[in-house]
C-alpha cells in the first residue's frame, strides 16, 4: 500500500500555487483510479475498461477538482490520452467509450451499450445530468442521429451530440483530413481543450504516431460552466452489449486552467501481447490458414509420397528375399542414373538400353542394363541364375553386381567399363586404331573368359551372344565379355515347347540355325567370327563389300586356299602386327568356325593354341576351306532368307545388329 501510494505521488504532480489539478499517467501502473464495473489496470499497465459482452467500466480520477472556484476566474482545461479499441471479433462492433466530465465517478443507473454506462432511458438528455463527455461512437444509432459508426462527438447530458465528425485527422502536411478507423485496433491520440474565457471546446484526434495536428476535427462552443457544477470528476466511460470490445486507455495527461503535459509516448505500456487481437486474428484467420495449409502440405506430401511410390515401385516376390543382398533399389539406379537420362545413355545393345550411372552412397560407377520384359512367367528361375551369375568372378567376364525388378522390366547392374565395347574401336573409330598388341591380349582375354564359363565355374555356362559388341574394354583394355546368359531370359519367358534361337546373326553356329540347341561348340562358332572379327577389321557379314567379300568366313577361307592368307589381315594396321599371331588367329578362327561342330576345338584346346602350347591341327586348307565354302555356299538361302528379327527370338529389332537387318535385305 506504500509503495503504491509512493508511485502514485511520484506520478501525479499537483500544480498547487492555486489548487489547480495537473497529473499524467504515462501508463497505468500502481494507479490509484476510482474504478467500477468490468474496469482494471492489466499487468501491462495499461487501462482496460471492459473487454467482454454486457460489462460497463468507469475508471475516474479518485479527486474531485474545482471547475468554477470561489474567486470567479473562468476556468479552463486540456487533457489528452492514448486510446485503442480492439475488437474481439473482427467487424463485430459495439458501443464506444468516452471521456466524462460529471459531478459523480459513480453511475449506478448507468445502463450498457449506447448509454454508454453513464446514462439510463430516464434521464438521457436532461440537463439535471450536468454531464459533458466526448464519445468515441463506434456504433451507428439514428435513435440519436449519429452520423456513423465511426465518429467523435461532443455529448451535453445525453446521447445527441451537439458536434461529431467522422473520425479522421489533419494532415499539417497535405492539408487535409484523414479518415481513421475507431475500430482498427490501432492506438490513437486525443486531445480535449477548453477555454473558458472563449467558450470554446477543441477536440483534436490523430494516430499515435502523428504530432498532435494543427486543426482541431471537433471545435464547437459551448459554455461548459453553465452545463456543469462547480466540482467535477473526470475520468472514462465505456461499455459493450452483446459483442466483446476492449477498451483500453494507454496513458492519459491533465491538467486544470493549462496546458496539459504531453505524454511521453515511448513509455506507455505496450497493448497486452498475447491480447484478444492476437488470439482472434489467429483463430478468426490463422487457424483457418494454418489448418489450409497443413492440409494442403499433408495432401501434398501423400501425393508426393505416393507419386514417388509409384515412379520407384518395385515388383518384389517372396521368393526374392534370398537374393536381397543383390537386390539394388529402383530409386537408387533412378539416382544414379539421373533418372535414365538420355546423356547417360552409353549404348543399345541386344537386350535393351545400358546406362552409366553412380551408385548415391558408394559412389561407385555402374552400368545398369534396363531390359523391359514383359512375361513373369520363368522370372524366377531366371532371376535365381543371374543371381548365381552375379557370384562368378573372372577378370576377363565384366562383373553382374545386382538387379532389380520392375513391372515388365528388368534392371541389371554391371561394372562400369570405362573404355566402351570393342565393336566402337574395331569399326567405328578407325582413327583411335588398336594395335595387334592389343587385339591379342583382348582376344586372349576373352578366351579365358569363355573357358572360364565353360569349364572352370562350378556349373557350364553357355553365353550364346560372343560378338565384338559384347566385349567390353576396362581402364586397362582388357577385354571382358558380358551379357552372358543374358540369353536365357528368352528361353524363359516363352514356352519351353519352342525352342527359340539367341544371339546375332553371322554368328551362329549352321546347327543352331537348324536345331536351335546351344551348345559350347555354338559358343566357339561364334568366338571363331569374333576373332576373324578382332584380326581383319570387319564384321562377319559386311553388305558394304564386294560380293565375293561380303561373308568374312568365306573371303578368309578363300585368301587360304590361294595361300594369301594375309591378305585377310586388317588393312587399316598395315604391316604393324605378327605374322605368325596373325596367321594363327585367322587359322583358329576358321576352325572355330567349322560348320561341322564335332571338328571345333573346346575352348581349352583354344587357350593352348592361343599360347602355343599345342599346334593348330595340320588343316590342310583345302579342306576347311572347301568344307566352309561349300558349306556356306549351299546355306546362302538359308541364312539370308531370314527376314526378320521376329523368328530369331528377338525381342526387338534394336537386338539384331545392323549386320543382320541388311544381311536380310
Ligand atoms: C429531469 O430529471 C429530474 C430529476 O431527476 C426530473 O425531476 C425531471 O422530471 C426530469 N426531466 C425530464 C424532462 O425528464
Ligand atoms: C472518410 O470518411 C467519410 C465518412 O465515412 C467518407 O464520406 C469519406 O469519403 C472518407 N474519405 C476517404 C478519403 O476515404
Amino acid at each position: 500500500m506504500f509503495l503504491k501510494l509512493l508511485i502514485w505521488f511520484l506520478l501525479i504532480r499537483y500544480a498547487s500555487s492555486e489548487g489547480d489539478a495537473d497529473f499524467i499517467y504515462n501508463g497505468f501502473h500502481g494507479a490509484n483510479l476510482s474504478m467500477d464495473g468490468a474496469a482494471k489496470i492489466t499487468s501491462e499497465g495499461v487501462l482496460l475498461l471492459t473487454q467482454s459482452t454486457h460489462q460497463k467500466g468507469h475508471a475516474f480520477y479518485p479527486i474531485r477538482l474545482p471547475f468554477k472556484p470561489s474567486n470567479g476566474k473562468v476556468q479552463s482545461f486540456s487533457t489528452n490520452f492514448v486510446f485503442a479499441i480492439v475488437l474481439q471479433y473482427p467487424n463485430v462492433s459495439s458501443f464506444g467509450a468516452a471521456f466524462v466530465i460529471s459531478p459523480s465517478k459513480e453511475f449506478p443507473q448507468g445502463e450498457l451499450g449506447n448509454y454508454l454506462g453513464i446514462f439510463n432511458p430516464n434521464n438521457v438528455g436532461n440537463s439535471t445530468n450536468h454531464i459533458a463527455a466526448i464519445e468515441l461512437d463506434t456504433y451507428l444509432n439514428p435513435e440519436y442521429d449519429d452520423i456513423n459508426d465511426n465518429h467523435i462527438g461532443i455529448d451535453i447530458n445525453g446521447l445527441k451530440s451537439i458536434s461529431s465528425a467522422p473520425a479522421s485527422y489533419f494532415g499539417n502536411m497535405s492539408g487535409g483530413f484523414k479518415n481513421l478507423s475507431l475500430i482498427s485496433g490501432e492506438q490513437m491520440h486525443l486531445w480535449v481543450d477548453y477555454n473558458g474565457d472563449q467558450n470554446q471546446l477543441n477536440v483534436t484526434l490523430s494516430p499515435i504516431n502523428v504530432p498532435k495536428p494543427d486543426r482541431p476535427l471537433l471545435s464547437s462552443t459551448v459554455n461548459l460552466s453553465s452545463i456543469l457544477l462547480d466540482d467535477i470528476y473526470v475520468g472514462f466511460s465505456s461499455s459493450t452489449r452483446t459483442a466483446p470490445v476492449y477498451h483500453y486507455i494507454l496513458g492519459w495527461s491533465f491538467k486544470m486552467n493549462g496546458q496539459a503535459q504531453a505524454l511521453d509516448l515511448s513509455r506507455l505500456p505496450k497493448l497486452p501481447r498475447m491480447g484478444p487481437k492476437k488470439k482472434s486474428k489467429l483463430l478468426i484467420i490463422g487457424l483457418p490458414v494454418i489448418v489450409v495449409f497443413f492440409t494442403f502440405t499433408v495432401i501434398s506430401a501423400v501425393g508426393l509420397f505416393v507419386r514417388s511410390k509409384i515412379k520407384f515401385a518395385e515388383v518384389l516376390e517372396d521368393w526374392e528375399h534370398e537374393f536381397g543382398p543383390h537386390r539394388f533399389s529402383y530409386k537408387d539406379l533412378f539416382m544414379a542414373t539421373k533418372g535414365f537420362k538420355d546423356s547417360e545413355l552409353l549404348g543399345v545393345g541386344g537386350f535393351g538400353r545400358v546406362y552409366r550411372g553412380v551408385l548415391p552412397v558408394s559412389r561407385l560407377e555402374v552400368a545398369v542394363k534396363r531390359i523391359s520384359h514383359e512375361s513373369r512367367q520363368g522370372m524366377r528361375e531366371f532371376i535365381s541364375e543371374i543371381v548365381s551369375l552375379g557370384r562368378l568372378r573372372h577378370r576377363n567376364l565384366v562383373q553382374l553386381l545386382g538387379y532389380c525388378r520392375r513391372k515388365r522390366e528388368l534392371l541389371l547392374v554391371y561394372d562400369f567399363m570405362p573404355n566402351g565395347s570393342l565393336d566402337r574401336f574395331l569399326f567405328d573409330h578407325p582413327n583411335s586404331m588398336l594395335s595387334w598388341n592389343q587385339r591379342f591380349r583382348i582376344i586372349k582375354g576373352v578366351a579365358l573368359g569363355l573357358l572360364y564359363l565353360h569349364e572352370e565355374w562350378e556349373q557350364l555356362v553357355l553365353h550364346r551372344d560372343i560378338k565384338a559388341s559384347n566385349v567390353l574394354l576396362d581402364n586397362e583394355m582388357n577385354g571382358r565379355l558380358g551379357d552372358f546368359g543374358l540369353a536365357r531370359l528368352y528361353d524363359h519367358g516363352t514356352d519351353p515347347q519352342t525352342t527359340h534361337m539367341v544371339g546375332t546373326f553371322g554368328y551362329l553356329a549352321p546347327e543352331l540355325t537348324r536345331r536351335g540347341k546351344a551348345t559350347t561348340s555354338t559358343d566357339v562358332f561364334a568366338f571363331g567370327a569374333f576373332l576373324l572379327e578382332v584380326a581383319c577389321g570387319r564384321r562377319p557379314i559386311d553388305p558394304r563389300s564386294s560380293m565375293e567379300e561380303e561373308m568374312l568366313v568365306e573371303w578368309v577361307s578363300e585368301c587360304w586356299r590361294r595361300g594369301k592368307i594375309l591378305e585377310a589381315a586388317d588393312r587399316k594396321m598395315g604391316q604393324e602386327y605378327n605374322e605368325e599371331q596373325m596367321e594363327l588367329v585367322l587359322k583358329l578362327g576358321l576352325l572355330c568356325s567349322h560348320p561341322v561342330a564335332a571338328e571345333r576345338p573346346s575352348m581349352r584346346q583354344v587357350m593352348q593354341f592361343l599360347d602355343r602350347d599345342a599346334c593348330l591341327p595340320d588343316l590342310s586348307s583345302d579342306g576347311l576351306g572347301a568344307a566352309i565354302l561349300s558349306h556356306h555356299k549351299g546355306s546362302d538361302d538359308i541364312h539370308l532368307s531370314y527376314p526378320s528379327s521376329f523368328e530369331l527370338g528377338f525381342p526387338n529389332s534394336s537386338s539384331i545388329e545392323g549386320s543382320v537387318l541388311s544381311g536380310g535385305r
